[in-house]
């Protein structure tokens, strides 16, 4: 009996001991400081250049930040490596998939047609510490998604609202069982883009729900496994 209960109080002080090892870990500076999650953790410095890149904004082009938070939250939770941005203006939306791809340690192509913008942006993602992990290229994505090697896990649309159905198809061969494509603007611009949305809704490939984060809503389209 006297045996029973020793083994037990030691079984059960092993699974306290590795229930509470993750967590004591986690409290030591060293740990934090090199874990993961640090990596791609918010810092003031980057919270200022996205306000900075925000105001002077004039054209309302980024993503708000609620979309942007979400746009981080979804490359981490579904554990994405390769991301691709079609539309990545002055890279206020990039930096937000960097951030997440770097807790991934993935990467992000995000494609700029406009030469301006795609300047601006490459500067911005250079001032977050992300140029490792999004490289911004210059461009018409039509022309230049063919060129890029590989498959992805997940797609950020935020381009020409018409062309949504034709990125769409495009890309769509290209995402990998499991992955996700992403729309913006699917609530508050709606109209330009009901071909798009009439494809995704009724494609038998895909699982897809609308979500708003902001007001100006996207759509998350799971490809079924
Ligand atoms: C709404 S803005 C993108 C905002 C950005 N996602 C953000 O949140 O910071 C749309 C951008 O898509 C770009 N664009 C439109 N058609 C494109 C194309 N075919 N190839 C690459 N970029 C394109 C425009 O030049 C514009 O800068």
């Amino acid at each position: 009996m006297h045996a029973f209960l020793l083994s037990l109080a030691i079984g059960l002080a092993g699974v306290i001991l590795t229930a509470q090892s993750p967590a004591t870990q986690a409290r030591s500076p060293q740990a934090a400081a090199s874990s993961p999650a640090s990596k791609g953790a918010m810092t003031p410095a980057i919270e200022s250049l996205l306000r900075e890149i925000r105001t002077v904004d004039k054209g309302q082009l980024a993503v708000s930040e609620e979309d942007g938070r979400f746009l981080r939250l979804m490359v981490a939770t579904r554990g994405a490596k390769s991301i691709l941005e079609i539309g990545g203006a002055s890279g206020y939306s990039g930096i937000w998939l960097g951030l997440g791809a770097r807790e991934t340690g993935g990467r992000v192509v995000s494609i700029e047609y406009d030469a301006q913008r795609a300047k601006e942006g490459a500067a911005n993602i250079r001032r977050a510490g992300l140029e490792d992990v999004v490289r911004v290229i210059q461009g018409d994505a039509f022309a230049e998604i063919p060129k890029l090697q590989g498959t992805f896990d997940l797609v950020f649309l935020d381009a020409w609202k018409p062309d949504y159905k034709k990125f769409f198809e495009m890309v769509y061969p290209r995402l990998v069982p499991g992955g996700v494509f992403m729309a913006h603007n699917v609530v508050n611009k709606r109209r330009d883009m009901e071909p798009f949305l009439q494809t995704i809704l009724g494609h038998p490939g895909l699982f897809t729900s609308i979500v708003s984060p902001g007001s100006e809503g996207m759509s998350l389209s799971y490809k079924v496994r």
